[in-house]
């Protein structure tokens, strides 16, 4: 019998796993398991998901929704957006105390029920919970994956349109390095707008503000509703598992564990990697400025950093 992905949400009581959600269904990618700590709330989106359908055009009455762990069992795909959210003010850094205990049970089941699935995480401080799910799980690299890089390189890219004036369809451009706003590393040295330089649109200094809007993206958002976003986090989220689902083949920036490339051995941060049915299939580098690769070292460090405090957790 051919069967439909199963794809199972942690978290999807909450906005980015309620997001993800919607645009999976949206795009037809397979049977969601929606699991949240607290049920009712993972029943709630699953039903406000369903009763959709009749003006969207997808049949998703058959979501399962549930607190218990078993209920990924066999999935496919695990997305892990468990965890608390950043406050205004916050960063996402000072999460960490709270959400490595939580990642880390998560990961003790998903190894348990769902041995063969590719895990992509989106919980926060991102890099350092895709570090606690490598160390937990034991999955290859390949099968643990942090979204982030899709986030980041989508604000990057929304603000080159925005101040250049053109559709951001034709903008390409990707933020590397950690999720955190002092550390990524917009690359403006090989973007492009249309396939032109974005330097032939932009001064240095619009260039400047750009990378800087780009970096406090997350943090001006938190700001202005009151919560960290969960919209375009869940687009991006989303564009990953379709690229595994539908085998796509797509390079898109995701925090893996390098070993090697960049000059990197042991960090977890954002790097361009092909999506495939196997998950993060390989790892792209590419030539940076050497202001940016001041910049990706400076994340690499910021990223020990934090590994080295989610250590203690892992005990
Ligand atoms: C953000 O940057 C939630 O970390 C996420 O909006």
């Amino acid at each position: 019998m051919i069967k439909r992905p199963k794809i199972a949400i942690v978290g999807a009581g909450g906005n980015v796993g309620a997001a993800v959600s919607q645009w999976a269904v949206q795009k037809e990618l397979g049977d969601l398991v929606l699991i949240d700590i607290k049920p009712d709330p993972a029943k709630g989106r699953g039903l406000d998901l369903a009763q959709c359908g009749p003006w969207e055009g997808f049949n998703a009455h058959n979501f399962v929704a549930s607190d218990k762990a078993e209920a990924m069992e066999g999935a496919d795909i695990v997305v892990m957006t468990a965890g608390v959210p950043r406050k205004p003010g916050q960063s996402r850094e000072e999460l960490i105390n709270i959400n490595a205990g939580i990642v880390k049970g998560i990961c003790v089941d998903v190894k348990k029920y769902a041995p063969d699935a590719i895990l992509i995480v989106v919980s926060n401080p991102l890099d350092a919970m895709v570090f606690v799910a490598k160390q937990v799980t034991g999955f290859p690299r390949e099968r643990v994956i942090g979204s982030a890089g899709v986030l980041d390189s989508a604000r990057f890219r929304t603000n080159l349109a925005i101040a250049a004036g053109v559709s951001v369809e034709d903008v390409q451009a990707i933020v590397l390095g950690a999720h955190t706003d002092k550390d990524m590393v917009p690359v403006t040295s090989t973007a492009m707008i249309g396939n032109v330089p974005v330097g032939k649109f932009l001064s240095a200094e619009q260039l400047t503000e750009v990378v800087e809007n780009t970096k406090k993206g997350g943090a001006t958002l938190t700001g202005l509703i009151g919560t960290s976003a969960w919209l375009a986090p869940g687009a991006g989220t989303c564009l990953m598992v379709e690229a595994i689902v539908r085998n796509q083949g797509r390079i898109l920036p995701c925090s893996v564990e390098l070993n090697g490339e960049f000059g990197v051995k042991g960090a977890f941060v954002g790097v361009p990697v092909k999506l495939t049915a196997k998950g993060a299939e390989s790892v792209h580098e590419f030539e940076l400025s050497a202001a940016e690769k001041e910049a990706f070292g400076k994340s690499v460090a910021a990223n020990t950093e934090l590994m080295n405090i989610a250590r203690g957790f892992l005990g």
